[in-house]
């Protein structure tokens, strides 16, 4: 029996490596063969701040858990009702499990498919209340309804000299897409983004790449606004300003914007001395008050209906004290829930591929091995609170990059160093590949990812 091996939640602040059951054809809301599914190979993962939620004892994940719903890998066994996919096929995976069958998702709305999960419309992989499906921080994974919910990646070589980027088109990438959409931005409009996560400063790339005129980041840690600046935002410090407004009216003359995102969510912290304790419905409020009368919210920020760690009662049951007639009277419209990511993958894909958009540059992507996962859970939670690591990837395949002994004495550009793998990078060998100078390439992009500043410094 082929081995697996998963990251499993077991206790708030501990996750843990774990042996799992190899992947099976199996639907398991319904315990029914799957032969629409295939299994998959994972390439690469993210940690998410959604996952983050959990880890930090914020919902009722059930210890042994298996985390991971952001998945990019090589399908390595299709059933027998997949027409589309075939073994070797490169592919993202969205995070939400959609059907293709039922109403929501005939329209498109794959973030609340009806089928997927008894408990209510929604699933994803290795996610609290979402259906019981296995996560892909793994070695291997089950995928559901493959035809409709794996995004191919056209060329192989192609896309692994950019994995890292797609990478991030199972989740951070359309959902902070999703948050400018539904916001309404368009070129020429102004737009706060509050959170400077991996969410928020895809949201801010994102609205670059719709011709936002001007994007203001909000946040208080001088790590993720200087982040946010390398690419060309304005920034406001919320913990140095109580008055969201007079900070907008600083950067644009005027108090207000077009259009706001909410790339915060439940966990939101209070402005000005306020930021130093946990404040839920600040970022719903401030955006109403400072996004002119006729725009348009986008709340991809994840609000729940049970937190144990809430504030108050009525924080403890996802009741937040908003001011909804402060939205009403300016005609606000909102847009909240999961971002249905298959709308959008395909076109954030090409934008990647064409070079429209360096997406892993824009929120810092960290490439770490699936051993090293807990750590990364740990550096990601407490380095997010004093200079942010914005995101991990894992790399299970740098496999694929020739053999170790040649991949160090290879000399690489003379603006960078010798390159040598971590000492906590495992190098397995496939036989599939033998090294080839056009692998070059490849091993340098690879190489520099390893290399990066950011990784040196951790
Ligand atoms: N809707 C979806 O489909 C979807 C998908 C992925 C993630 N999410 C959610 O998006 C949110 C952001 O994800 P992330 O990975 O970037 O999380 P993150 O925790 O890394 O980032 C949140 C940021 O918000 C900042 N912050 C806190 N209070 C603030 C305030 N009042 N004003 C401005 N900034 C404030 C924090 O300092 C932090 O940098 C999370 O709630 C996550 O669960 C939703
Ligand atoms: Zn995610
Ligand atoms: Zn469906």
């Amino acid at each position: 029996m082929a081995s697996n091996r998963g990251v499993a939640y077991i206790k708030p602040g501990v996750v843990e490596i774990q042996s799992i059951d190899f992947p099976k054809l199996v639907n398991p809301t319904n315990n029914k063969k799957a032969e629409h599914g295939v299994i998959l190979k994972i390439i690469s993962t993210n940690i998410c701040g959604s996952d983050q939620h959990m880890v930090r004892g914020r919902t009722t994940a059930p210890a042994g858990l298996v985390l991971g719903h952001e998945i990019t890998g090589e399908v390595i066994e299709a059933g027998r009702d997949v027409e589309f996919f075939k073994k070797g096929d490169i592919a993202s995976v969205p995070f939400n499990i959609a059907c293709g069958r039922c109403r929501n998702c005939f329209e498109g709305k794959t973030g609340v498919c009806l089928t997927v999960n008894p408990a209510r419309p929604g699933a994803a992989y290795g996610y609290v209340d979402m259906g019981g499906w296995v996560g892909g921080q793994a070695e291997y994974v089950m995928v559901p309804y493959a035809d409709f919910n794996l995004l191919k990646f056209p060329d192989k070589d192609q896309a692994m000299e950019k994995i890292k980027d797609l990478t991030l088109l199972s989740d951070i990438f359309p959902t902070g897409y999703h948050g400018a959409v539904s916001a309404g931005v368009k070129p020429g409009m102004t737009v706060y983004v509050a959170g400077g996560g991996p969410v928020g400063l895809a949201c801010a790339a994102s609205c670059h790449l719709l011709g936002a005129a001007v994007v203001i980041v909000g946040d208080m840690i001088p790590e993720r606004l200087k982040q946010a600046k390398s690419f060309g935002c304005e920034t406001i410090d919320v913990k140095k300003t109580a008055k969201l407004g007079e900070a907008v009216e600083d950067i644009l003359g005027v108090p207000e914007v077009d259009c706001a995102v909410d790339c915060v969510g439940f966990e939101a912290r209070g402005h000005g001395k306020d930021a130093s304790h946990e404040a839920p419905a600040t970022v719903l409020n401030s955006i109403m008050e400072i996004t002119r009368a006729g725009g348009a919210l986008g709340i991809p920020g994840l609000y729940v209906t049970g937190d144990p760690g809430g504030i108050d009662a009525n924080a403890k049951v996802g009741n937040l004290g908003i001011r909804i007639g402060l939205g009403w009277a300016k005609s606000h419209a909102f847009v909240t829930g999961q971002c249905p990511v298959k709308r959008y993958n395909r076109d954030l894909m090409m934008a990647i591929l064409h070079d429209k958009i360096q997406i892993a540059k824009a929120v810092n992507a960290t490439v770490i091995s699936l051993d090293d996962a807990p750590k990364g859970y740990k550096d990601q939670c407490n380095v997010g609170a004093r200079h942010c690591l914005a995101l991990f990837l894992f790399a299970n395949e740098v496999s694929v990059m020739g053999t170790a002994s040649a991949a160090v004495s290879i000399p690489l550009d003379p603006s960078m160093q010798l390159f040598e793998f971590p000492p906590h990078v495992s190098i397995k060998l496939s036989p599939k590949f033998q090294w080839q100078s056009e692998y070059t390439n490849q091993f340098l992009n690879i190489a520099q990812i390893f290399h990066s500043p950011r990784m040196a410094n951790t």
